[in-house]
């Protein structure tokens, strides 16, 4: 069983990319199943006639399809308000639901759509969510195949995965994983609470695959990265990513849309044994994450009473990394230079370079900086209270992704 894991089919126009020579030199490696990863649509996304186009163009590839949507297909959009439907919409092109269980080769292979956040408490377009009723399904699903090696397909990865990304954007956006700002850690939990899943396959990122940390290996998990084939690549890689099922095991493979004739073999993967893959991935670490391509820590402060980080950046990002998630949850400060923080049991307070104090709510969804819409949440201060924040040593690392912070 091979299958195709198409990423996110931005573009401007299709014939421009020339999405028919590329779904081709896809078909060259024939599938047997391909995987639409959502974020489809080219110039015309979130609408039929945008869904068609991808549905003719991955056609092309001469196999059955499964497709999931991702957080552009049912974000909220300005330009024709909230009309548009697009759960209707996607059933209506592709005669089905946007999200899977299948079995096969003995594998079973759980697709999870991204769904619309409700509009109440809406903080930002930008969202990657999944209701508590299709969470919910997937775990029905996966007890149903009780002890089946499992594989989850969903359009952005688990928080804490370690995945390459584009930092201060996506961290911004409060859009890098799945759930981000909702329930982030119930994926974490469901890992723990189905090691039969082994494997999850994510999008979103359009970064290529040439990274140690396009793959990772966290708890029993091998997360894979795919990458995209059109011009909404951020590092101008052009890789569909190949995963083949076969006896027990899974290998992942890379086809650079720029030398097509040969699959790249990245990783391997013993189903039904407990132990790492062999081949190029990486192992994150709680307590390291990647800061930016051209960004380095200058501090890093400890909350007195949370199990939590923040990374101040030479941009001016203050960074919140939860270690529970051992992720970036949010921007507490977007390119403003913070001189000190502190803390009491319900607030945390930012005094600012230029002498302005605010403080937010640690437990809110308001206490982010988003890049567009609804600005963060605070209350002016007059002075820092509770216990001011100490500094802990950190160490940084290059690697091809960027700087990477250390500091547990
Ligand atoms: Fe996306």
């Amino acid at each position: 069983m091979r299958i195709a894991f198409i990423g996110d089919l931005q573009y401007w126009k299709a014939e421009i990319e020339n999405l028919e020579y590329k779904m081709r030199q896809v078909s060259m490696h024939k599938p047997d199943l391909a995987i639409v990863m959502g974020d489809f649509g080219g110039s015309k996304m979130r609408s039929v006639e945008g869904l068609e186009e991808t549905k003719h163009h991955v056609d092309l590839i001469g196999c059955p399809r499964q497709a999931i949507m991702g957080n552009h297909d049912v974000e909220y959009n300005s330009e024709y308000m909230y009309d548009y439907d697009p759960v209707s919409t996607f059933r209506e092109v592709f005669g089905k639901e946007p999200y899977s269980a299948t079995v096969v080769d003995g594998v079973l292979i759980l697709c999870v759509t991204i769904e619309r956040q409700p509009l109440e408490g809406l903080r930002t377009i930008h969202a990657v969510y999944v209701s508590d009723r299709q969470y919910e399904w997937a775990r029905e699903q996966l007890k149903k195949h009780e002890g089946m090696p499992t594989l989850l397909v969903t359009h952005a990865h688990m928080a804490g995965a370690g995945i390459r990304c584009d930092r201060p954007l996506h961290t911004s956006a409060t859009d890098t994983y799945l759930e981000q700002t909702f329930k982030p850690e119930r994926w974490q939990a469901l890992t723990k609470e189905f090691p039969q899943i082994k494997a999850w396959c994510s999008a979103h990122l359009h970064m290529g695959h040439d990274y140690d940390t396009a793959i990772t290996y966290r708890e029993g998990v091998m997360h894979i990265s795919c990458g995209v084939m059109t011009c909404c690549t951020r590092d101008e890689s052009c890789n569909t990513r190949f995963v083949d099922i076969n006896n027990g095991k899974l290998t992942v493979y890379t086809l650079d849309h720029n030398n097509d004739k040969k699959l790249i073999e990245d990783a391997v993967l013993d189903l039904n044994e407990n132990t790492p893959p062999e081949g190029r991935y990486y192992i994150p670490q709680k307590g390291e994450i990647l800061v930016g391509e051209d960004d380095a820590p200058t501090a890093v402060y400890r909350h007195p009473y949370l199990d939590r980080y923040y990374v101040a950046t030479q941009k001016d990002f203050l960074w919140e990394y939860d270690g529970g998630l051992w992720d970036f949850t949010g921007t507490i400060a977007y390119e403003r230079k913070v001189k000190s923080l502190s803390a009491e049991s319900d607030r945390l307070y930012i005094e600012f370079a230029d002498g302005e104090i605010r403080s937010v709510d640690p437990h809110s969804r308001k206490r982010w900086q988003y890049t567009d819409h609804i600005n963060q949440e605070y209350i002016p201060e007059s002075e820092l209270k509770g216990d001011i924040m100490k500094t802990v040593p950190f160490s940084t690392f290059s690697k091809k992704e960027g700087i990477y912070v250390k500091f547990i």
